[in-house]
């Protein structure tokens, strides 16, 4: 852990490095006490540096002993360097030298799982953000690139499987060691370094790219995960592909292999040609992975390897820039998914990601902007702003200049850039210099923070047949940026007439951005003003208007539309992305009447429009039982109420046990009226079929489970038994998880002994297998029943339980302070004090992980004055540890 007063990176005082490493060759010998890693760097002076100082410094990690440092050959005296915790100054150096270091690790020790690591058996690394440094003396920033060649030896009967980046080179054997030889032919930044140890399977397949290339593919995991890697190998094929057809990128090396490690921060790394994933992010086999779970596998399977081309050979210039590969990332990868999947269902899941995560966090003390100008460690940046707010600012300027020009922006960009270490301003560049674009104001979107709010008015003239919106932009005042300037967004509209058909309209080219080419009702409009207003006219009738069709800017909507505009437009409106927006704009408001009758003591009336929206719904759905159709995906959404954290974020003051209980009665209320309709949907959506994992599939799961919890959320003898049998017989994890997970929040008392029996069973049968387990450990710690926190500090106390395994832990701790919103906030403070525990716990043993389950306590100035007063004093409590990670540190800091 680094010690002393942690001091802020600034993004205006970047400088070019002062020297180089042109070639990296670095021999690792692996053993169970101590590790050694020789380095053998090619440095030289770079020439834009401006700095004449003679002295190089390195960056190094305190756990590290040095114990040797030559120059050309020669082993330095000690007069000739200082070796300062993380950094080594060499006095007076050469203009071009070699330089040795011979360093000694314990990666056994090493529980930050950040540098050369053990996760169960086997070694390997995590070097992004600013890893490699703890694994030997480096110019440890992504601007210094460098040829890697990388020797690892290790015992031969322990670690058969040794993995670096690139191509294997030279083996060999050494007594009862062996050892290998990688090369990576591409320059590549230190984060992107990685190496693998270990007794491993896996699996091989190949692809051929467009070129013709033949590329090996390998797969690879502790022998008792092999049979769930095949899913993975086909995500990996399909992406391949898309990536040629989307972006007309290829895959630039021989072999590319992915291992899949049980302990890791996040969700999985791209380094270059050797991805290493969290089993979460990579294994999957039916009756142990939910269709969520496959989607995500899918999804970071692209991810990761999207950025190949976005992140590696196009890399970041300084991590100011991560948004660069990040945001853009995500958006390839998100558009990969629709691709694969259905693309409204998907636009609305990343949407609620987007609310219910970074909507918060823009609005909270932690508020940055996606190219952020500061920061004290810079893991804290690994952001929902950062990737998912990042996505949508690179989908805007896809939006703004469509397809085709952002298609060409893109090639600019990477023509342009390859093997360049670049920033995000080289890439709106890339995007005006293709297109003779103008984003100047754009710009706006990479230094402001905050979400900006749109307020819209309306008029229609019947007599001249024109409509006129006017659309005032505000964003609120965010740390350190009181003021904000107007931003450039694309605002997606279009008109719906009577009969709920689209209208057609005209409107004055200069409003317009860009017109969808395969939809001549939709316009995107070019919102550039503080206050604007666009006009259109030949509208025969007085039009339903669909606002920021597909989300198209991530804002928030202020727009009066009446409820019975709100049902109309959810059965009509054909952006599919809308129907379900209005859905939810009219539950928030049905809700949101029913939280104020109850703060207010009165009875509780809920608005009818709302069960006249689900009931039809279910009507549809009852009309399209038969069909296999993803529509049944679209159903299943349009049915979830909004999430409790959602209303929080919406409300002035997040009067959660209102919010709780106002949601509670909506859905109880819809289930009263609506029983039988949500158990026909239920009957007709049951399969004896076996388990695939295709979108129509996926789809009938999704809504009949959203029924069946509609079902068991009622406590009826019936319906926990309808959850019991289909516990029972269900082959895949989707159905045994849904049916389990309802019995788990459903408040009857007739639900106590099937559930303890259910959970029971789940346990025995599925103990071997983690990531079930972490299932386990999720559904109960994230169940809304009051009494959660003590069952909580039980299961902690279970054997299975580790604070070691970021897995583990985010399943207790992280899924009840951020997914469960009522028990987490209990009045007498008591899940504070919890997660203030934890934090300090955790922040010895990994401070990254202890950092990010912190942030629900940074929230505070969204509640209640007494429980504002409950959540600081904890994170005071925090602040007044002895020796705080500068990654809790900046966080608990920054938020009080
Ligand atoms: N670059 C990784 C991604 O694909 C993120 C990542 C993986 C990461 N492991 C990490 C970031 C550890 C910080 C620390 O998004
Ligand atoms: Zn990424």
């Amino acid at each position: 852990m680094k010690e002393g007063q942690p001091k802020a990176i600034e993004l205006s005082e970047y400088q070019v490095p002062h020297f180089l490493i042109a070639n990296t060759d670095l021999h690792i010998d692996l053993n169970e006490d101590i590790s050694e890693v020789t380095a053998t760097l090619a440095v030289n002076k770079n020439p834009d540096s401006k700095s004449d100082s003679q002295d190089l410094l390195l960056d190094g990690g305190a756990a590290m002993e040095t114990l040797e440092i030559k120059i050309d050959g020669r082993a330095l005296l000690s007069n000739e360097y200082k070796i300062e915790a993380d950094k080594l100054t060499l006095f007076g150096v050469p203009d071009q030298f070699e330089l040795q270091t011979r360093v000694a690790l314990k990666p056994q020790e090493n529980t930050a799982l950040e540098g050369l690591y053990k996760s169960g058996d086997m070694f390997c690394t995590q070097c992004e953000a600013e890893g490699f440094r703890n694994i030997t003396w480096y110019l440890d920033r992504p601007d210094v690139m460098s040829k890697f060649r990388t020797t690892i030896q290790a015992n031969k009967a322990s670690y058969p499987i040794l993995l670096s980046n690139g191509n294997e080179v030279d083996r060999g054997d050494a007594g009862d060691k062996h050892w290998v030889s990688w090369e990576d032919p591409f320059f590549k930044p230190a984060y992107l370094f990685a190496m693998v140890a270990g007794d491993l399977k896996f699996i091989e397949d190949s692809y051929t790219t467009m070129s013709g290339r033949e590329v090996t593919l390998q797969i690879f995991t502790e022998s008792h995960n092999i049979d769930k890697v095949a899913f993975s190998m086909t995500a990996l094929k399909n992406s391949m592909a898309w990536d040629e057809q989307t972006y007309g990128r290829e895959y630039d090396l021989d072999i590319f292999m992915i291992v899949a490690v049980e302990s890791f921060n996040m969700g999985a790394m791209e380094n270059k040609g050797l991805n290493i994933f969290n089993t979460s992010c990579v294994l999957a086999r039916p009756d142990t992975t939910t269709d969520a779970g496959y989607q995500r596998v899918e999804a970071v399977v692209g991810h990761e390897y999207f950025h190949n081309w976005s992140g590696n050979r196009v890399t970041c210039r300084d991590w100011f820039q991560l948004s660069l590969k990040e945001g853009f990332t995500v958006l390839r990868d998100q558009q990969f998914s629709s691709a694969m999947g259905s693309e409204t269902v998907c636009r609305i899941s990343d949407v609620a990601t987007l609310r219910n995560a970074q909507f918060p966090e823009d609005a909270g003390p932690m508020a940055h902007p996606i190219r952020p100008s500061s920061y004290i460690e810079i893991n804290n940046f690994y952001t929902a702003t950062v990737y998912e707010k990042g996505a949508e600012v690179v989908r805007m300027i896809r939006t703004l200049l469509g397809e085709e020009k952002f298609r060409a922006g893109s090639d600019l960009y990477f023509d342009r850039h390859d093997g360049q270490a670049v920033t995000t301003e080289d890439f709106v560049r890339a995007m005006e210099d293709a297109n003779e674009a103008d984003l100047s104001q754009f710009r706006y979107w990479y230094s402001q923070a905050g979400t900006p709010t749109l307020d819209v008015s309306e008029s229609y003239n019947a007599e001249a047949k024109s409509y006129a919106l006017t659309i005032k932009q505000s964003c609120p005042a965010t740390p350190g940026q009181a003021e904000k300037q107007a931003f450039h967004m694309p605002v997606s509209i279009g008109l719906l007439g009577q009969d709920g058909q689209d209208l057609t309209f005209d409107t004055s080219a200069a409003d317009v951005a860009n017109v969808l080419t395969d939809d001549q009702f939709t316009v995107v409009l070019n919102l550039r003003e503080q206050e604007q207003t666009f006009e259109f006219t030949s509208v025969s009738e007085k039009p339903v208007v669909s606002l920021l069709r597909g989300f198209s800017a991530p804002v928030k909507l202020k727009f009066d539309t009446n409820r019975d505009e709100l049902l109309f437009l959810m059965q009509h409106d054909s952006d599919g992305f809308n129907r379900w927006e209005a859905g939810q704009r009219l539950s928030v408001a049905v809700i949101q009447d029913v939280i104020k009758q109850i703060q207010s003591g009165e009875v509780v009336e809920i608005d009818e429009r709302i069960v006249k929206a689900a009931e039809s719904l279910l009507n549809e759905a009852v009309a399209h039982s038969s069909n296999a159709t993803i529509d049944k995906a679209m159903f299943a959404e349009m049915l979830m109420l909004p999430t409790e954290a959602y209303l929080a974020e919406l409300a002035e003051v997040a009067d959660v046990d209102a919010i709780h209980e106002a949601r509670g009665a909506v859905r109880s209320r819809l289930l009263d009226s609506l029983k039988g309709l949500f158990l026909s949907v239920y009957k007709l959506n049951q399969s004896a079929a076996a388990y695939e994992f295709t979108s129509e599939e996926v789809a009938r799961r999704a809504l009949k489970n959203a029924c069946l919890s509609y079902l068991v959320s009622g406590g009826d003898q019936e319906a926990i038994h309808l959850a019991v049998a289909q516990f029972e017989s269900a082959d895949n994890m989707s159905d045994t998880g849904a049916a389990i997970r309802a019995l788990v929040n459903c408040p009857a008392d007739l639900a106590v002994e099937p559930r303890e029996k259910a959970l029971t069973e789940f346990y025995a049968r599925w103990s071997d297998e983690a990531l079930v387990i972490d299932q386990w450990f999720g559904m109960q710690a994230s169940s809304a029943l009051p009494g959660t926190l003590e069952k909580v500090k039980t299961l902690m106390q279970h054997e299975a339980f580790t604070m070691k395994n970021p897995n583990r832990c985010r399943a207790v701790v992280a899924s009840f302070a951020s997914q469960n919103i009522v028990n987490f906030h209990h009045k007498d403070g008591s899940g504070y004090e919890f997660l203030a525990d934890c934090v300090i716990e955790l922040n010895s043993i990994n401070p990254q992980l202890a950092a990010r389950l912190l942030s629900p306590l940074t929230r505070w100035r969204k509640y209640d004055v007494a429980r504002q007063e409950l959540m600081k004093s904890q994170l005071e409590r925090i602040l007044d540890q002895g020796s705080l990670s500068p990654d809790v540190y900046e966080i608990a800091s920054k938020s009080v």
